[in-house]
């Protein structure tokens, strides 16, 4: 018999509350979590499911700025969005919090006092950039300047985004602040550090010794790495106007630096939610905790996070850390200031009812161990040959055919042959298989194995074709049917963590509910004369052209981010008034045009130009048809040398604007003007 542990404590990284999330953050984070947690209950484990918004750090107060409102608009907002998208999702939080509550002012202001009073800080000044005009010390991302490495005149203090070098605000050449666009001058701060250092024994032995066989490889690596390039002491306060205030005299201005809060921010809604038993789930040695997480934050969660509740001394430690790596879309990185993502709240609207879908290709297609790649045909491809193909006709021809030929009770078995306890015997193992996976955190082979089990029913039918069965040997086809049905109502529990709608849709349909793990898999599950419900479908085929739209919708994104960030081009040299006066430019309206016979880009167009009507032969038939042409005034270069084209004399050209994708669009007057006017 295992021995599990008493309890357990699962968080999900806090989002921050400065954007929409995506499926890189439900792939990543919140589905394999919500999975793992679903089946601790199921298996009747005691378990507590813990998140919230990550509402401070300056993320947030600079898309505040950007949008003109105050950070707490920000997290209002976001907060409701981000909560909305995750309970949409069937994300089963037992505390959805937000780090902006009092109880986490008061947890995280407390955690800071106890560790000050326990001297576990080192206090240090040091010069920090100071904006002399908004009066304030600036962030590292609140400092622009040029990159030392590549000369991006756009560098943050912290990170060039060209050349993905990390920074100090210091190395930047001519910084300048992004509040005022002053240039900031060093001032002394003082502020209290974390001296991570002073851990690294302890941290090699608990991790690089203790946890090199259970943590996943790409966490312990990361571990490893920075613990072997050596720890410094980190700063835990910031100057800062929001935050969590430093509770110490003398420290105005000063607030607790986010990636100190925010882990807090688990224990804080964990006391929130149950004032009472909170204790138990952070400071009992019998409680196992497990952080999910992305890649991104495994230093904080393996590392500081960790030697932060080392040094308090009351709380337990993380037992896993299972970090996935990043889903990309598409080919591309997923990007929020790229809009490159898609977005959880519009795929609902797009495919409203069909959260599950979302869920199973992205458990399918996890980035467990390396980075993996959303496309959506790959979305379309999984959901129609796995999802509505294997597992939704299997369980459709089980009870469409009890329906059929018994009336929708459960028929009775009669003797069993050998393939009859095959299955049945195959069907009992599936529960601690898929339970094992998913006690290691392998939620892609847990889920692969529940299609197996789909598959085994569809094997099943079609070595005993009940449907042929029917008109020689109607017991034999009860029996049959009896025990595919069995194979069906195995498949509800097994599924529900995964694809919580669907479970409940095919329990219902079986008018079971929903059993226990340790129930799941018996040849017994529904007895003889049990009657079903009626038949309905679990899943519905996805059309190319839905699809499609959804690859338009980011073509459409990828051109407009082009378009938005494509190199303006350079100036050209100087020319004298007497030059540019040489030109006759003139207002004219096009009166008629057609298509040059034989060629693709040409047009023939007749303009009046006040003077006379002009032919002029233009190279845009790919940019505009003839009929939206005509009646349009635009502006012509009249007295361009005329030039023979295909046979036809063109008296002039028409001036365009070239848009950076190659697209033109025709240089009209902002209002009416007589054909012919001048253009100075
Ligand atoms: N907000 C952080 C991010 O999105 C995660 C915070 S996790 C916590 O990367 F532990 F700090 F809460
Ligand atoms: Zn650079």
């Amino acid at each position: 018999m295992a021995v599990f542990p008493q309890r357990y404590t699962v968080t999900a990284a806090l989002p921050y509350a400065n954007g929409p999330v995506h499926i890189g953050h439900l792939a990543g984070v919140y589905l394999p979590a919500d999975i793992y947690v679903r089946y601790l209950r199921s298996a009747g484990r005691d378990v507590k499911f813990i998140c919230g918004s990550d509402e401070h750090g300056v993320p947030i107060t600079i898309r505040a700025q950007k949008e003109g409102v105050t950070p707490q608009q920000v997290v209002d907002k976001y907060h409701a969005l981000i909560r909305d998208s995750f309970s949409d999702f069937n994300v089963s939080f037992d505390v959805y919090s937000r780090t902006s509550s009092p109880t986490h002012a008061e947890v995280s202001s407390n955690f800071f006092l106890r560790l000050y009073r326990d001297d576990k800080f080192i206090e240090q000044t040091t010069q920090q950039y100071f904006d002399e005009q908004a009066q304030q010390f600036l962030a590292d991302r609140y400092i622009v300047g040029t990159c030392p490495n590549c000369g991006n005149e756009n560098a943050y203090g912290d990170q060039c985004e060209r050349c993905g070098t990390s920074l100090s605000p210091t190395e930047l050449i001519n910084p300048r602040s992004m509040l005022s666009g002053a240039q900031p001058v060093l001032r002394d701060t003082r502020h209290w550090f974390l001296p991570l250092d002073e851990y690294e024994p302890w941290l090699r032995e608990w991790i690089i010794e203790g946890h090199k066989h259970d943590w996943k490889n790409n966490v312990y690596g990361q571990c490893k790495s920075w613990i072997d390039q050596g720890l410094h002491p980190r700063a835990v306060t910031r100057d800062l106007d929001w935050g969590v205030p430093v509770p110490l005299p003398g420290a105005e201005g000063k607030v607790l630096y986010v990636w100190f809060d925010a882990p807090i921010g688990y224990i804080s809604a964990t006391k929130e939610a149950f004032p009472d038993e909170w204790e138990l789930y952070w400071k009992d040695a019998g409680t196992k905790l497990v952080h999910f997480i992305g890649k991104d934050n495994i230093v904080f969660h393996c590392i500081i996070f960790p030697v932060m509740l080392k040094a308090h001394g009351e709380y337990i430690l993380p037992n896993n850390v299972p970090a996935n790596e990043f889903l990309n879309l598409e080919g591309d990185k997923i990007s929020t200031s790229r809009n490159w993502a898609v977005w959880l709240h519009e795929y609902l609207q797009d495919f409203p009812g069909q959260a599950d879908v979302l869920r199973y290709v992205l458990c399918a297609n996890a980035p467990e161990t390396k980075d993996n790649d959303f496309t959506w045909k790959d979305f379309q491809a999984r959901n129609n040959n796995e999802l509505v193909a294997t597992l939704g006709n299997f369980v459709n021809r089980a009870v469409v055919l009890t329906h059929k030929f018994f009336g929708g009770a459960v028929p009775a078995a009669g003797e069993l042959l050998a393939i009859d306890r095959e299955a049945l015997d195959q069907l009992a193992a599936f529960p601690a298989k898929i339970g094992e996976l998913i006690d290691n955190y392998r939620f892609r082979d847990a889920l692969a194995e529940v299609m197996n089990l789909a598959r085994l029913g569809n094997k099943y039918l079609a070595d005993t074709q009940p449907w042929h069965l029917i008109k020689t040997d109607a017991a034999r086809t009860g029996t049959v049917l009896h025990v595919a049905l069995q194979i069906a109502a195995g498949l509800a529990p097994l599924l529900a963590p995964f694809l919580p709608d669907s479970a409940q849709k095919l329990a219902t349909m079986l008018a079971t509910d929903l059993v226990a793990w340790a129930a799941a898999g018996r040849p017994d599950a529904l007895g003889a004369g049990h009657q079903l419900r009626e038949p309905a479908l679990l899943f519905a085929k996805i059309e190319d052209a839905t699809v499609e739209a959804q690859v338009q919708k980011l073509l459409d994104t990828k051109n407009a981010n082009l378009l938005a960030n494509a190199p303006v081009a350079e100036a050209k040299p100087a020319v004298s008034f007497d030059d540019f006066q040489k030109m006759d430019l003139r207002v004219g309206t096009i009166v008629a045009a057609e298509k040059i016979a034989k060629t693709k880009k040409l047009l023939k167009l007749t303009v009046d130009v006040g003077l006379e009507q002009r032919t002029i032969v233009s190279g845009i038939a790919e940019h505009f048809t003839p009929e939206e042409l005509v009646g349009q005034q635009v502006q012509v270069l009249l007295n361009l040398l005329p030039r023979e084209l295909k046979g036809i004399q063109s008296q002039g050209m028409l001036l365009m604007a070239e848009n950076a994708d190659g697209s033109l669009a025709l240089m009209q007057p902002g209002k009416a003007v007589r054909n012919g006017s001048p253009i100075n």
